[in-house]
């Protein structure tokens, strides 16, 4: 089949930000513009040329069109192979585990994870390497270095082959293999959790809600949840992954999963667990009945409790958190006498110590949370893990919860988002403060004072690599702290995501409710940055 070199020109804006390259689907839409940035992997990634490459996508409008242009490029690119998910479907931490287990030489990702989709909406794609993670940033950085002059790109001409049966196929040169989106992951969740004490407690009267937001684990959850677990088709909703998500924001919280929420808190017939995934399904929250697990807790409370499963009889090596994600993990890693890690937010960080066996389970404040078995966060494992505490103490969350917190305190905890802001402003805010760090210390704050205050920079203890401008943490004497750093997914504009947290041991007040207990922090996050005077905003857009 003839391959066909096109002459291209470079696009300034092809910079990977937090996750991967996301845009709006009309801005990939424009002439060349996925090409480039896909023949710029290919250029800057030689260890491709002759190996395989896993393919797929969270089923956004643009991911078809996308996956077809991606085969045609690789096999003009000289890739041994491309393993793509059935009908160019995978959900992100199934793509890390076929990387994993096949040996491939690295991945493509297409989602713009929880953002949402449809022609008027967002894409992205992103590039994975060969442990089965999010490339580090000295690859992404290549990769944009490439963007920035590259002048043509190859495509084999001919149509992309099929990609919607199962089965191996040659095309110019490349072996096309379809499969099946969901065999692999569902078998390695079975290999780490005790599915018949699962099935067992779910028969017992452990009723299960799972809503998959019209997302890619629709077909995981009815698989794995639904059938293998016994929790019945009415236990995955929004089951059927569409291109625009339902219309609706593929995000698992409070705001957009706000109906699951809603069901699973209030007494009456609704579920006792209740659990959603995003978009490309490597996000979860976890809710029971009259309690919802903040995701920095979900983190603590997986690890206080790992070895209940038997992928993880044998203890945890440490624990691994993102800076704005609160230090109830650290907790439980001290007193497990594990190492505890803070890395700046995003995935890709995770990777090194995972290779490196220093930690075991990862996780993130923004509703994700991993471990060693794959290099992404893994929405539906977290699901499984909680599910697997609750079958072996027979508890409800609520018991589990409260159970954390009464023997290692609680970190009361919030972040706040004020989006679409403009760009200048949030800039000149985030530079204002740390022009003022120095300053800052020994500033009143109600009954305290500012204790330390930084822009967070970090050493990864593996490789030596340094990273810096992650964040400005604010630490109280008191020990709350406040976190102002600016988003890297965003699309429009510029998120500021205010980050606050107190440490709570005080028995009676373990079960404040979460906003009024931090309003005098929230106070002093505005009143230190000055967010109304220079957002214009009067309250943050999202609160979780
Ligand atoms: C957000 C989250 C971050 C997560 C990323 C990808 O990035 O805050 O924890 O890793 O999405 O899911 P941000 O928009 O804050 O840069
Ligand atoms: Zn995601």
């Amino acid at each position: 089949m003839p391959i066909e070199r096109v002459d291209t020109t470079p696009y300034a804006d092809q910079k990977p930000g937090t996750s991967g390259l996301r845009k709006t689907v009309a801005v990939f839409r424009q002439p060349h513009y996925l090409a480039n940035f896909v023949q710029s992997i290919f250029d800057t990634q030689p260890q491709l040329a002759g190996e395989t490459l896993v393919l797929g996508g969270d089923g956004r409008f643009y991911n078809r069109e996308a996956t077809a242009l991606i085969l045609r490029m690789a096999a003009a690119n000289g890739i041994g192979r491309v393993v793509v998910g059935r009908g160019g479907l995978l959900s992100t931490p199934a793509v890390s585990a076929l990387i994993r287990k096949r040996g491939a030489a690295g991945g493509i990702v297409l989602s713009a994870s929880h953002n949402p989709g449809g022609p008027d909406a967002d894409f992205g794609i992103k590039f994975n390497v060969a442990n089965g993670g999010p490339a580090p940033e000295a690859v992404t950085q290549a990769i944009f270095e490439r963007s920035r002059t590259i002048d043509g790109y190859a495509l084999v001409t001919a149509d992309a082959p099929d990609f919607d049966r199962p089965g191996t196929s040659a095309f110019a040169g490349l072996t096309v293999e379809v499969v099946d989106p969901v065999a692999d992951y569902a078998a390695l969740m079975e290999r780490l959790f005790d599915f018949d004490r699962i099935a067992a407690a779910i028969r017992g009267g452990l009723s299960v809600r799972f809503d998959a937001m019209h997302a890619i684990t629709g077909p995981y959850a009815a698989e794995i949840l639904a059938r293998r677990l016994g929790a019945g088709a009415d236990a995955v909703i929004n089951a059927v992954p569409s291109e625009d998500f339902g219309g609706g924001h593929p995000d698992p919280n409070l705001v957009h999963a706000a109906d699951l929420v809603a069901q699973v808190m209030t007494a009456g017939d609704g579920p006792l667990f209740g659990a959603a995934s995003d978009g490309d399904g490597d996000r979860n929250m976890i809710v029971g009945r009259g309690m919802f697990v903040s995701p920095s807790d979900s983190l603590a409370i997986l690890a206080a409790n790992a070895t209940v499963a038997p992928g993880y009889a044998d203890g945890i090596a440490g624990v691994a958190r993102s800076m704005p994600t609160s230090r109830a993990a650290d907790r439980v890693a001290a007193a497990l006498g594990v190492l505890a890690f803070e890395t700046p937010t995003g995935w890709k960080f995770f990777g090194n110590l995972l290779d490196a066996g220093q930690a075991t389970l990862c996780g993130e404040e923004s509703f994700g949370t991993g471990s060693s078995h794959v290099r992404e966060k893994d929405g539906l494992w977290a699901v499984l893990f909680w599910l697997n505490i609750l079958a072996a103490r027979g508890e409800g969350v609520a018991d589990v919860v409260r159970d954390h917190w009464r023997r290692f305190g609680r970190d009361i905890y919030t972040r706040h988002d004020y989006e679409g802001v403009d760009s200048g402003s949030a800039d000149t805010l985030m530079g204002e403060l740390r022009g003022r760090l120095g300053d800052l210390l020994g500033t009143r704050v109600g009954s305290t004072e500012i204790a330390a205050a930084d822009d967070f920079a970090y050493t990864d203890p593996v490789d030596g690599s340094r990273s810096e401008r992650q964040g400005v943490r604010i630490l109280l004497a008191d020990d709350s702290r406040i976190v102002y750093r600016l988003s890297g997914t965003g699309t429009a504009g510029a998120t500021l995501r205010v980050y606050m947290e107190r440490y709570e041991r005080d028995p009676a007040r373990l079960e404040d409710e979460t906003q009024g207990a931090l309003a005098g922090l929230i106070a002093a996050a505005d009143e230190i940055a000055g967010i109304r005077r220079l957002t214009g905003r009067e309250r943050p857009d999202v609160v979780t």
